[in-house]
C-alpha cells in the first residue's frame, strides 16, 4: 500500500468527509484512516484527578494511569492525572494529562479503518444515564469501549532501535529473535517494522515472548491476524504522525475478542503507550528526547531517589512544562487545540 496516498492530515478531509466514524463510503477499502467530522475536542475537566470512585458502580482496577468501571457490555475507562516514570505513579497529577491521552486515543479509534475497535463513545453527552451525574469528573477524560476477553498477548511494534530493543541489538545483533543488519545505532529507524509480541504481566515488567510462544498461546491463525494488523496500524499511524512532526519509535497495542470477532482495545498509539520523539531534534545515534516525560525524567535523576515508592513531589515549572508537551502532543497529532 502506497501510504503517501493513504494518509492524509486532518485539516485536509475533514472538509470531504461526513456522517459516522462507521461510513465508509466516502474513503473506500484502501485507506487506513477516515478522516470524518469527528469530534476531535470534548470539553475538558477543569479538575486534576488523581483516583475516582464512582458511587454504586463496579471499578474494576486501577491501572498505572487509567480506573476502569464495569457498566455490563461496556466498560467505562476514565484516564486520570497520573504520571508514572520508571515504573513509580508520583504524587502530584498533570493537569490534562487524562484528557489529552483519552482523547489522542479516541482520535485514532474513530479514524483507523484498519481494524475494528472496542471504542462507542468519548462523547459525554451520549454516556449511559447512570453516569450522567458524573459530569465534573467524567467529561472529556473518559470513554466507553466494548468490553472484551483480552488476549493474553501484548502486541508490540517497533520501527526504531531503542530501550530494550538496543540493548537487544548491542547483545545479539538481532530485536527478540529478528536479524538485523550491522551497524545500526542508538535510535536508527529499522529497515522494516517488527512485531515483537509479550505477555502481559501484572506484577512487574512484561516479558518478550517469541513467535513459537505467541502461536502457543494465541493459536497461529490469531497470532498471524493480529501480527498483520499491528504491523498495518502502527505504520499508517506512524505515517501520520511524521507528517506531525512525532517519530512513533515503537508503540504496543491490545485486541481482544466479544465472541468470534476481534477487536483492537486498550489505547492506541497514545505517548503512554507508544515512544513519541519530536522529529525536528530526531539524530541517529542519540538518545532521543521523550516527547512528554523528559522534563520528568531529566529532573527525577538530579535527586538521590533510588526510584521506588513513594515518588517525590515534582517542582511546579515541571508539571507545567510536562503537561504542556502533552497538550503539544495532542495539537501535533490532532490539530486541534484541546477545548
Ligand atoms: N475493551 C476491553 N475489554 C476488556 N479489557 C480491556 C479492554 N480494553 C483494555 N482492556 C484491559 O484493561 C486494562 C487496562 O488497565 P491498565 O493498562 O493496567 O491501565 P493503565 O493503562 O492505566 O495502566 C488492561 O489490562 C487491558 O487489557
Ligand atoms: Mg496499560
Amino acid at each position: 500500500m502506497d501510504m503517501q496516498h493513504s494518509v492524509e492530515k486532518p485539516r485536509n478531509l475533514n472538509l470531504l468527509a461526513r456522517g459516522g466514524s462507521n461510513d465508509r463510503s466516502l474513503i473506500g477499502d484502501k485507506h487506513p484512516f477516515a478522516f470524518i467530522l469527528a469530534p476531535n475536542r470534548y470539553a475538558m475537566p477543569n479538575d486534576t484527578l488523581v483516583s475516582l470512585d464512582l458511587p454504586g458502580l463496579i471499578k474494576l482496577r486501577s491501572g498505572k494511569v487509567r480506573e476502569v468501571f464495569d457498566l455490563g457490555e461496556t466498560l467505562l475507562f476514565v484516564a486520570t492525572d497520573r504520571l508514572s516514570a520508571f515504573d513509580v505513579i508520583l504524587p502530584d497529577p498533570i493537569p490534562d494529562k487524562g484528557a489529552i491521552l483519552n482523547q489522542i486515543s479516541a482520535f485514532w479509534f474513530e479514524r483507523i479503518q484498519l481494524a475494528p475497535n472496542h471504542f462507542v463513545t468519548a462523547d459525554f453527552a451520549r454516556f449511559p444515564t447512570e453516569l450522567q451525574p458524573f459530569q465534573a469528573q467524567l467529561a472529556g477524560r473518559s470513554m466507553i469501549v466494548r468490553k472484551t476477553k483480552p488476549l493474553p498477548v501484548e502486541c508490540v511494534v517497533r520501527g526504531y532501535l531503542a530501550g530494550s530493543g538496543w540493548k537487544d541489538y548491542q547483545a545479539t545483533g538481532g530485536v527478540c529473535g529478528h536479524e538485523l543488519p550491522s551497524g545500526l545505532q542508538l535510535a536508527s529507524e529499522l529497515p522494516e517494522p517488527i512485531f515483537t509480541p509479550s505477555t502481559k504481566n501484572e506484577a512487574g515488567h512484561d516479558l518478550n515472548i517469541d513467535w513459537a510462544q505467541c502461536c502457543a498461546m494465541i493459536g497461529e491463525p490469531g497470532a498471524e491476524k493480529v501480527r498483520a494488523l499491528s504491523l498495518q496500524i502502527y505504520r499508517a499511524g506512524k505515517e501520520h504522525a511524521a507528517a506531525c512532526g512525532i517519530v512513533v519509535a515503537d508503540t504496543k497495542f491490545e485486541f481482544g475478542l466479544v465472541g468470534e470477532e476481534l477487536l483492537l482495545i486498550d489505547e492506541c498509539l497514545t505517548p503512554d503507550s507508544s515512544r513519541f520523539w519530536p522529529a525536528d531534534s530526531y539524530r541517529p545515534g542519540q538518545s532521543p528526547p521523550s516527547f512528554d516525560k523528559q522534563f520528568v525524567r531529566d529532573y527525577l535523576e538530579t535527586l538521590d531517589w533510588n526510584k521506588t515508592p513513594p515518588g517525590p513531589r515534582l517542582p511546579a515549572d515541571v508539571i507545567e512544562k510536562t503537561s504542556a508537551k502533552y497538550r503539544e502532543a495532542f495539537r501535533r497529532l490532532t490539530e486541534h487545540e484541546i477545548a
